[in-house]
């Protein structure tokens, strides 16, 4: 079985629907460990609850990035696990960081990428206007919020929506399609190859989505 490490900083509800999907037999992987670079990650101590492994690497006890990815580098590989999933891991990573785990990093972001890279997505989806909005599972590359995307899930947004109704909206679409991802991974379904995602999966085909 395929081990994977999770990289959080805070509530953790990516890393919960991870942790459901494996308790309810739906996830074939053992979640080796949860990092967080945060000492006070609600989290982590969700993780300890449930009897995970985890650990902190607290970004502040770091003069810089590199030395910061060094060590967090050195802590997950003490894990040795096939996949890391970031899920609300809210550092920017170095290039040497992202290399190392070339095919084996992913990320889950609260857009239909390329829309909306970075901070405040939901906000400044209402702010333009979309009708459309969701969420994106992607291989990490060096530039933030970009890379070969494996998975998206779409959602109407409302006339009525305000930013926390379409922020959980669009997480409970996160909860779904996180899982399914690492499962495909977990089952040796989905790679990178040649920078481009290979998927050998039945997928879903739901009807277009339109809105309003
Ligand atoms: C999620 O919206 C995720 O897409 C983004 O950060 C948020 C983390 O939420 N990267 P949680 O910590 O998983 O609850």
């Amino acid at each position: 079985m395929k081990a994977i490490v999770i990289l959080i900083s805070g509530r953790g509800s990516n890393m919960e629907a991870l942790l459901a999907a494996v308790v309810r037999g739906e996830l074939p992987v053992r979640i080796a460990a949860v990092i967080s670079n945060r000492p006070d990650a609600k989290g982590l101590e969700t993780a300890a609850a449930q009897g995970l492994p985890t650990a902190v690497v607290d970004h502040k006890g770091y003069a810089g990035r590199e030395a910061f990815d060094a060590a967090l580098a050195a802590c997950i590989d003490g894990y040795a696990p096939d996949l890391v999933v970031l899920a609300g891991f809210m550092r920017i990573l170095t290039e040497d960081f992202v290399r190392h785990y070339e095919g084996r990093l992913l990320n889950i972001h609260p857009s239909l990428l390329p829309s909306f890279p970075g901070l405040h997505t939901h906000q400044r989806a209402l702010e333009e206007g979309v009708r459309i909005h969701g969420c994106t599972v992607h291989f990490v590359t060096p530039a933030l919020d970009h890379g070969p995307v494996v998975v998206q899930a779409a959602v109407p947004v409302l006339d009525s929506d305000d930013e926390a109704a379409l922020a959980a909206r669009v997480l409970q679409q996160e909860h779904i399609v996180y899982p399914l991802a690492v499962r495909w991974f977990a089952e040796g379904r989905l790679r990178l190859e040649g920078g481009r995602v290979r998927l050998d999966a039945e997928r879903p085909q739901p009807p277009a989505l339109i809105s309003p």
